[in-house]
């Protein structure tokens, strides 16, 4: 199959643990359809004191911005331009995560559903002119609200920015802890989103490739049914959290090849500290390249 119809997405996490990998360090295989560096994390919480305080949809980025900046950003498209034979290199926001620098977690704790919106549509639309961004990934994991008042909030939020940038790419990146939260929100809104993050590597160290396979089976038949849902694989291999085996994420992805979207790694921050020379990043993207 030529590259030019391989519409297979490569996407990786970057930034949240404040390594010093440069985006132009992960290897970029011309034959995937698209690379998408997803920037972690955009916070509504105040970063500067210890008892950090949440700011009702008035997002910043918590990532090194003097690193990862939007130059960093331009230099990365510079060096990947759109063409015959090339991947479409893109650039996301992600909006939330688990914790402001591990001091506290991140709430999703709006004061109404109008003011945050509001504030919202209008802090993420600044970082997404700032650093030329071309899409949000949804990735809140602790909530103060029910799913409704988050299905409301967020679908209104992904409607709002693809009406301001048409060709916005979205995704939601839930997990099994999470899942019910967004199960709400693809249900309601599903047509404002691209892309499905799902967390299979949560499901723990001792799942095995077939497990993987069910997981995954579940989702992208189930809960998630009609979405492009990816695969996930997180190169923390040496960590003490209990996470998916990266090996056996690899295997189960091998095994489901064929009919997976993509696949989405966390993260360049964890494969650069780890001094593994992204060779897991580079054997998906031969898989999604070979389709
Ligand atoms: C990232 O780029 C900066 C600026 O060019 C450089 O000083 C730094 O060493 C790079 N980081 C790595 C891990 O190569």
């Amino acid at each position: 199959m030529s590259s030019s119809t391989n519409r297979r997405v490569f996407r990786e996490y970057v930034g949240a643990q404040q390594s010093a990998v440069n985006l132009t360090d992960v290897p970029v295989n011309p034959n995937v359809g698209e690379f998408h560096f997803i920037l972690s994390f955009a916070i509504d919480y105040t970063t500067s004191d210890s008892a950090p305080q949440p700011t009702n949809g008035n997002f910043s980025p918590s990532w090194n911005t003097r690193h990862h900046t939007p130059e960093a950003v331009a230099g990365f498209k510079r060096r990947h331009p759109d063409g015959p034979n090339k991947p479409k290199a893109r650039v996301m926001v992600s909006v939330g995560g688990d914790s402001v620098m591990e001091r506290a977690n991140v709430l999703f704790s709006p004061v109404d559903e109008d003011s945050w919106v509001r504030n919202a549509v209008e802090s993420l639309s600044a970082i997404i002119n700032d650093y030329n961004l071309d899409g949000v990934d949804i990735d809140y994991e602790h909530f103060r609200t029910d799913a409704a008042m988050f299905t409301r909030c967020i679908g209104r939020l992904l409607t709002e920015l693809k009406a301001r940038k048409p060709g916005l790419i979205t995704s939601i990146a839930p997990y099994s802890d999470t899942e019910s939260y967004y199960i709400s929100l693809w249900n309601e809104y599903k047509n404002v989103i691209d892309y499905v993050n799902y967390q299979f590597y949560a499901y723990g160290r001792d799942t095995t490739d077939q497990d993987y396979i069910r997981y995954y089976n579940t989702q992208a038949n189930g809960n998630f049914a009609g979405g492009s849902v990816l695969a996930a694989i997180n190169t923390n291999s040496q960590a003490v959290i209990n996470i998916v085996n990266p090996d056996v994420a690899l295997q189960a992805c091998s095994e489901l090849n064929q009919r997976l979207p993509g696949i989405f790694f966390w993260s360049a921050d964890a494969s650069h500290n780890q001094n593994q020379g992204f060779t897991y990043e580079a054997r998906a993207q031969q898989m999604l390249a070979n389709n």
